[in-house]
């Protein structure tokens, strides 16, 4: 049913003392000072005269009896990071990816904990074999791995396998959230992403529910109902929840699942091309794709989670400006442009994630160009309503190097450009500070709750394949979310910074 993140599913990852005899690419780890591997078939000065002396970054392959040996550059052998070597795994299986089977020696990384370097190189072999090929007539640009194995000495052997049952799990949920963003509209509405939804839940042991337009209406979800009114297809809300025994603490997660953007009535121009509003869904992609990894994670917090699915078209039914939606806590929202849509799904999430009694609150959206403007195509936006959380945040992003910034959530400054004259408030500010103003709008719905929300609009595609990273929808958000999940403690009481 999903096709790519299916062949990152697909592929064997074992962990030996040897490269097996039918590997026909082997990698090599060779750093800027020190021995090279002898297996390689190139000492210092041979590499040296091609230019390679170990840098992160570069990659030598040198054909030999057996198939192809790769030099990787690691850099200092006494600072490579896990970040360098996933992004290392991953070039070395995309410039492999003709071959069926692969060895990565990690050997000469003993320097850093087995466990760490076996998840890193998992994750990022798996990610760098990652395309998307669901609709492609000609698959030979998809990945031929079958077979990957790590090679560690005996005293390491544990820890890389340790390291790689995490690697291999969290690099399926970011292919999978991918996959889902890089599907054409049409191909996954709001119906769709919920009928995945509850067989992936079906499949990693969560509990999930569905809710339909008639439920939406009946419990006052008035954003979600007004988004879709535009719309010939109905809207879907999902909730799964992740119940471990004695859990640690509970965490929610709000998805923006805007199946496709048009914008409504107030149409977004043709030009640039929106073909990226497919990927409108991206935050929702990303919280399905972390929930279905916690459970092979053994992560101790509870989990529960909203995926806010629903499509925004214009249409003689829907949304028109001036209109006051009542969302589910109650507040009324007078809409002053209907693409200012996203905002409005997550606040009814949001509230059903306070009134379910979370200790914290993270969501994740596709919200604002102004984020894109702020910081561009790698990094995301965070703000919150407390400190603590959004240290958790930003301390997995860095982990898992999904970069973060955080921006003020400048509430007194900034909500009165939120002032509506007949609702409790509009649903846009002024033309400047959008990410800001998006967020304060978001924090109505969140009440006493420690909250962080990160805008991803930024980050949600990339225009080129580079370490972990492929051309297309990036899966951003569901290995940082992952490891919030995982590493969630009850926030400490302390309001965010603001300017
Ligand atoms: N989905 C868009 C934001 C977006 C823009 C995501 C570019 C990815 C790339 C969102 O729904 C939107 O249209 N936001 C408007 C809000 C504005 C009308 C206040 C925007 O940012 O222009
Ligand atoms: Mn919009
Ligand atoms: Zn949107």
């Amino acid at each position: 049913m999903i096709d790519a993140s299916q062949s990152v599913a697909n592929v064997t990852v074992t962990v030996a003392k040897s490269a097996p005899k039918d590997a026909t690419a082997v990698a090599y780890g060779v750093a800027t000072k020190g021995a090279v591997p002898r297996q390689l078939g190139a000492n210092r000065a041979g590499l040296d005269a091609n230019d390679f002396d170990g840098k992160v970054g570069q990659m030598l392959a040198i054909p030999n009896a057996d198939g192809v040996a790769y030099a990787i550059g690691v850099g200092d052998p006494d600072s490579i990071d896990v970040t360098d070597l996933r992004n290392a795994a991953a070039n070395f299986a995309r410039s492999a990816c003709k071959h069926e089977r692969l060895a990565i020696n990690l050997a000469d990384l003993g320097h850093l904990d087995a466990k760490a370097a076996g998840q890193a190189v998992a994750e990022g072999a798996l990610l760098g074999s990652y395309r998307y090929v669901g609709l492609k007539n000609d698959e030979s640009g998809a990945s031929k791995l079958s077979d990957l194995t790590l090679v560690a000495g005996d005293k390491r052997l544990k820890g890389v396998q340790q390291g790689v049952d995490r690697g291999v799990a969290i690099a399926g949920a970011a292919a999978l959230a991918r996959e889902l963003a890089n599907m054409p509209p049409t191909e996954l509405n709001a119906n769709d992403i919920a009928d995945k939804a509850v067989e992936i839940a079906a499949a990693t042991g969560l509990d999930v529910e569905v809710f339909n337009k008639d439920q939406l209406t009946a419990m006052g979800c008035g954003g979600m109902i007004g988004v879709n009114r535009g719309s010939t297809e109905p809207p879907r809300m999902v909730k799964l929840s992740y119940s471990p025994k004695n859990p640690s603490a509970h965490l929610g997660m709000v998805g923006k699942g805007v199946m496709y953007d048009s914008g409504g009535i107030s149409l977004k121009p043709s030009n640039p091309s929106h073909v990226a509003m497919k990927m409108d869904m991206s935050g929702a992609a990303a919280v399905l794709s972390a929930m279905s990894a916690l459970k092979a994670l053994k992560c101790k917090a509870k989990v529960t989670a909203w995926l806010m699915c629903t499509d925004n078209m214009p249409s003689g039914s829907a949304l028109k400006l001036g209109d006051v939606l009542t969302m589910h806590n109650g507040k009324t929202v007078e809409i002053h442009n209907t693409d200012a849509e996203g905002r409005l799904v997550l606040a009814d999430g949001l509230s059903l994630a306070v009134e379910e009694g979370v200790d914290g609150i993270v969501d994740i959206a596709t919200l604002t160009g102004s984020a894109l403007g702020a910081l561009g195509t790698e990094i995301a936006c965070v703000l919150g309503t407390n400190q603590d959380l959004v240290e958790q945040v930003k301390t997995s992003a860095a982990d898992v190097d999904e970069p973060v910034w955080q921006l003020p959530m400048e509430t007194k400054r900034y909500r009165p450009l939120l002032d509506s004259v007949v609702a409790d408030m509009r649903n846009i500010g002024g033309p400047y500070a959008g990410t800001i103003t998006a967020s304060i709008f978001l924090t109505e719905f969140t009440g006493d709750v420690p909250y962080a929300h990160l805008d991803i609009a930024g980050p949600m595609e990339n225009q080129a394949d580079s370490g972990v990273q492929a051309k297309g929808a990036s899966g951003f958000g569901a290995r940082l979310l992952i490891d919030l999940a995982c590493n969630f403690a009850v926030p400490a009481a302390g309001d965010a910074h603001t300017a």
